[in-house]
């Protein structure tokens, strides 16, 4: 089974290293070798000596690995609408399977990825685009199919997460909290996706469009960020027994879908209060089942590339069987209700 790998930073050299060491469990779940045949990178000539691969492997001509025709796998995670979209359409139209943890992509052009693997009988994972390490994506497309989900509410970016909880803890201002999660490596150099809640609503579209079984664009979702929440605002919260969370809430209302992303007060005694520090939880409420909890790391290389690596064995697994994942084809084609409709 061979594996074009676009894109070799955290989380691209993690998934070289697992690909590494696990390489004997890996074979024998999947039942065959997976083998890389190649890396995009920017600049294939840097020198990795930390990486377990042949320098030969990498090349800068992204588009012309995914053609080869050899590939049979491509994974995708330099993130990014194009040109990733042009390298993945290519693949999935050429019956390659993909797997992506591009939220940005999915968010914006989900259906068009879909319909794609559809058209060729590809397949399309993505559980590495939301929230990490944590399984969530195929418990929503697959094992929740027989049930009917109402409610997803989730914190789902680590780094405004960690700035709350660090604002909860101490009483720090928003500006010292974001400055220690800097100095931290949790945010990023510029932290406007995730504190103007950008990174969460794509997520929040992503969740919405598979706990709901319809499309929803991260245009769609009504967002709001963290960066006018003020130390005071957190004292108020605690001294009413609650806790400010940057929530993402997608909730099934008739016949349409409300998504949205904004900070929000939430009683201490509520399962997601106690999600503090990077973590990601998910908390997921169907007719049947009730209430379910996902929790656990949503970002970093290792967690990240668990995800990926869980999905590279599902799709490695199908094209060796011939059979392929549940199609996405039943759309529900759900209103979205704009924020504040009765
Ligand atoms: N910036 C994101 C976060 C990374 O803080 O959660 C994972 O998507």
């Amino acid at each position: 089974m061979k594996i074009a790998l676009l894109g070799c930073g955290t989380v691209g050299s993690s998934v070289v290293q697992l690909l590494h060491e696990q390489a004997a469990d890996l074979t024998a779940r999947v039942g065959a070798p997976l083998e890389l045949a190649g890396i995009a990178v920017r600049r294939p000539g840097r020198e990795r000596p930390d990486l377990p691969v042949d320098p030969k492997l990498f090349t800068a001509d992204a588009l012309g690995l995914v053609k080869r025709d050899d590939v049979d796998v491509v994974i995708e995670v330099v993130g990014g609408i194009e040109p990733a979209r042009t390298w993945l359409l290519e693949a999935l139209g050429a019956g390659k399977s993909v797997v992506t943890a591009n939220k940005a992509l999915l968010a914006e052009d989900g259906a068009v990825l879909h319909d794609a693997a559809a058209q060729s009988g590809a397949d399309l994972f993505y559980e590495a685009s939301v929230a990490g390490a944590i399984p969530l994506l195929r418990p929503l497309r697959e094992s929740l199919h027989g049930d009917r989900v109402t409610r997803v509410t989730g914190i789902v970016n680590g780094t405004t997460n960690f700035i709350l909880s660090a604002m909860d803890a101490t009483g720090q201002s928003f500006t010292e909290a974001l400055e220690e999660a800097t100095a931290l490596g949790y945010a990023e150099a510029d932290p406007t996706a995730d504190v103007e809640g950008f990174d969460a609503a794509a997520k929040a579209a992503i969740l919405a469009s598979l706990a709901f079984h319809t499309r929803v664009t991260a245009a769609d979702v009504h967002r709001e960020g963290i960066t006018d929440v003020t130390a005071t605002d957190v004292a108020s919260a605690k001294a009413m027994g609650c806790v400010i969370k940057l929530l993402c809430i997608a909730s099934r209302v008739d016949d349409a879908v409300s998504v949205r992303v904004h900070p929000a007060m939430i009683p201490r005694t509520h399962p997601l209060a106690g999600v503090v520090d990077a973590f990601n939880a998910v908390y997921v409420e169907a007719e049947a089942a009730g209430q379910l909890m996902f929790y656990g790391r949503g970002a970093g290389g290792a967690p990240t590339a668990s995800a990926v690596l869980g999905d590279l064995v599902a799709v490695a697994r199908n094209r060796l069987t011939g059979s392929r994942a549940a199609k996405e084809s039943a759309y529900a084609d759900l209103r979205v209700r704009p924020i504040g409709e009765e």
